[in-house]
């Protein structure tokens, strides 16, 4: 098993949820972590409660993923902060749930900008400074939904089945570079993801730290070996 210790993590979307618990699992195993998110006060929030994780380092950047620039220049930060960069968690990612015929042009946008275009541009930010280090991670957070489509979820669906292709495709671009591509789907999660409230069906979903125990699984991984995608379940989903 891979010790984590003094390597240099990016985590977008880390102030809250899903990439909040992977935050604090990394900086709990030593690594030296900056957050991205586009809320100043969320960053703020998150912080004590990652750098509480300890011994890892905390930075926390505000940048919005669907900006290229803001995106390259958290990227750079992180390099001038820490010195280098080794794993790149894509996480930041958002839902808008709507019929076709309602959903507006803005809407479309902003998830295929955030889902999709987002962790092209934090990817093309950081492979340059992960093929520097002789190697490195990618993680990408996608969802079962890249894989099973469903009614009023047309744009999620295919930023997720999008994301799901990028990462395959980039897998096998990166891999002799030593850079490991890796997606995790995960099925619902207890976060404020879609209804806003974290502690709704907390009884049944997955916990946002189920997935950061996945995703710390795959970074410590024997180099040799390569689990490119994870599907995630609630073990036991609520019937309908
Ligand atoms: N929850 C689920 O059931 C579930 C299931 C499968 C997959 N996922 C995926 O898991 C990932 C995280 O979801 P979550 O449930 O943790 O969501 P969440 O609780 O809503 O948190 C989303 C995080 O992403 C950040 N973010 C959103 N848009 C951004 C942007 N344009 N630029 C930078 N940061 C941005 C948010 O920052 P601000 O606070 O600044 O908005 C926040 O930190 C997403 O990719 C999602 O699709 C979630």
């Amino acid at each position: 098993m891979q010790s984590l210790r003094g390597k240099v993590a990016i985590v977008t979307g880390g102030s809250r949820g899903i990439g909040l618990a992977i935050a604090r699992a990394l900086v709990h195993d030593g690594v030296q972590v900056a957050v991205t998110g586009r809320s100043a006060a969320h960053l703020s929030a998150a912080r004590p409660k990652i750098e509480a994780a300890g011994p890892g380092k905390v930075e926390t950047l505000q940048a919005d993923v669907r900006k290229h620039d803001e995106v390259t220049r958290a990227v750079d930060a992180t390099v001038a902060r820490f010195g280098g960069l080794d794993i790149l968690v894509n996480n930041a990612g958002v839902g808008i749930f709507a019929d076709v015929a309602a959903m507006a042009p803005e809407q479309w946008s902003e998830v295929l900008d955030t889902n999709l275009t987002g962790v092209y541009y934090a990817c093309h930010a950081a492979l340059p400074h992960l093929k520097k280090r002789g190697g490195g991670f990618i993680i990408n957070i996608s969802s079962l939904a890249g894989k099973n489509p469903f009614t009023q979820g047309a744009a999620y669906c295919a930023s997720k089945a999008g994301l799901n292709a990028f990462s395959e495709a980039l897998m096998q671009e990166v891999r002799y570079d030593n850079i490991r591509v890796s997606y995790v789907m995960p099925g619902s999660v207890a976060t404020g993801f879609s209804s806003g409230d974290e502690q709704k069906g907390v009884d049944w979903k997955i916990s946002p730290d189920d997935v950061a125990e996945v995703v710390l699984d795959l970074l410590r991984l024997d180099s040799r070996s390569l689990a490119s995608r994870v599907e995630l379940r609630p073990s036991k989903p609520k019937k309908s």
